[in-house]
This record gives C-alpha cells, structure tokens and sequence, in this order.
C-alpha cells in the first residue's frame, strides 16, 4: 500500500486537482484507492460529487476514537476509487485535535488495517496540525508547483517544515516521509520569468522532477465544477493525456522504490 501526501504550502498550486486526477487515473489503471480530505475547504470532495451532509466526516475520523475509516468512507462515481470527505468542520478539528493524546498520529492510527494499493491525501495549505498528520500518515510527498515566484519562495520553507516534522515526530515511530517528487502545475513558459522559475526549481530537485508537466487549461477548473476527473469529463483533452501520463510515471517511479 503505497500512501502519498500531496502536499505544498502555498495555495492554489494544483494540490486538489493532481489529487481527484491522480487519485481517478490510478483507479482507471484497475488500482484499489482510497482518496482523503485533508482540508477543511473540502475541495477534493466537492470536486467528485460527494455530499457530506448529516454525514461523519475526516473530522470525526481524527478526533473521536471508536470512529473508524469505515465509519466515514464513501464510494465515488469512478469503481475502485472510494474517498474519506472533509467539509468545514475539520477546520475546528485542529483545535480539538489539540486536546488529543498523540494528536500527531491520529490519521496514522486510523490507517492500519486497510487494504488500499494506493492512499493519495489532499492536504491544506496551512502548517498545523492536519498537514503534521499528513506528513506522519504518507510515505511520500508529490509537490505540485506553478511557475511563479511565490512557490519557489515557499519551497524552502514547505521542505524545512518536512524535515523538521520527521525528526521531531516521525523518529518517534520511525517513520520518514520523503519527497517523492515535484510536479509542474499551470505549465506554460511563455514568459522569461517563467524559465527562470522551471531553471531555478529544476537546479534545486534534480531527478526528483516528474517528466510530466501538466499544462496550464481551463477544462480542469470546469471538470470540477461539473464534478467529474478530467478523465470523464473531457478524455481527449491535453489535461487528460497530461494526467494520465503523470499517473504511469508515478507508478513506474514507485515501481523502482520497489525493486530497490
Ligand atoms: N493545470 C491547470 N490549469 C488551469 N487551471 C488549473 C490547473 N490546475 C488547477 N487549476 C485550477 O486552479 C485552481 C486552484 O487549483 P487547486 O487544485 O484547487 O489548488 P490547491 O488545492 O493547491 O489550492 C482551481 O480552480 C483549479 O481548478
Ligand atoms: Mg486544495
């Protein structure tokens, strides 16, 4: 079971997006996967149609103790692709979360015993304590990036905050999240800032880049408005190819891990 956090600080990178489309294009691929919301703006479920009224959510997953994955866990239209849903509420989880023995490891904890080929988890943007469970939860992390400024900037920080996280907690229980790779989001290199960007990022992750770029285009933000992946709502599109793509990449990369 392979369990992949994607994660970055900064908002708007294309978290929510890889994460319904990378989650949709494993289970395509005839994998077994469990999607997780892990930010309050519950974008990941709303992006695939799921309703979570009158429903336990994530929140009651991470802060009550007899609620359990099966508790909460809801099918998606696609087969194969099943996610844990997240609404507004799991924005006060973090306070309660507080008040919680081991708070770090309540997502951990709740995963054991499931039987998932893959685990993908949309995070929120904030440090605090749900990107804490996500980092303790995941074996890897894919950060997705645009060409701007901003997420350069923040990269530093956002990989600090990793490395801080696996000393501080993760030895605790010896586990160590690592980054899996970066993936190019809102990809175009039109301008020469933008070529700096891809040079200056390139410089700092090496081979860690995903080949894949997923180009910069408008029918991802109307196949979530239409709640669907891009795969169903417009399969021919250069969205779809560059999801699709990035999926087989992923598993050829975790492939390697593997063998290794
Ligand atoms: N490659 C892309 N091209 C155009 N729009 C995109 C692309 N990726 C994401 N978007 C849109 O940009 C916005 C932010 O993306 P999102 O995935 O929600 O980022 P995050 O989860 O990091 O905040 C959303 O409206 C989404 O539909
Ligand atoms: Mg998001």
């Amino acid at each position: 079971m392979f369990k992949i956090a994607i994660s970055n600080q900064k908002g708007g990178c294309g978290k929510t997006t890889s994460s319904i489309n990378l989650a949709a294009g494993l289970a395509y691929a005839g994998k077994k996967v469990l999607l997780i919301d892990l930010d309050p703006q519950g974008n990941s479920t709303i992006g695939l149609g799921i309703k979570t009224e009158n429903r336990q959510t994530i929140a009651e997953l991470l802060c009550q103790e007899e609620c359990e994955v099966k508790d909460i866990v809801q099918d998606t239209y696609i087969e194969g692709l099943h996610i844990l849903p997240s609404d507004v509420s799991l924005a006060v989880a973090d306070v309660k979360l507080a008040q919680i023995q081991a708070k770090e490891f309540a997502l951990r904890s709740k995963l054991v015993d499931l039987t998932y080929d893959y685990i993908i988890i949309d995070t929120s943007p904030t440090f605090g304590t749900l990107l804490t469970n996500a980092v303790l939860a995941a074996d890897y992390i894919i950060l997705p990036v645009g060409l701007d400024y901003f997420n350069l900037a923040g990269m530093q920080n956002f990989m600090d905050t990793i490395n801080r996280t696996n000393k501080k907690v993760g030895q605790l229980v010896n586990h160590r999240a690592e980054i899996l790779g970066v993936l190019f989001t809102f990809f175009k290199m039109s301008t020469n800032h933008s070529k700096r960007i891809y040079d200056a990022i390139n410089d700092l992750f090496g081979d860690k880049v995903f080949n894949t770029r997923i180009p910069e285009n408008v029918r991802l933000k109307e196949s979530q408005e239409a709640a669907k992946a891009i795969f169903d709502f417009d399969p021919n599109c250069s969205s779809a190819k560059a999801y699709n793509d990035f999926t087989n990449e992923l598993m050829e990369r975790l492939g390697a891990y593997v063998r290794n």
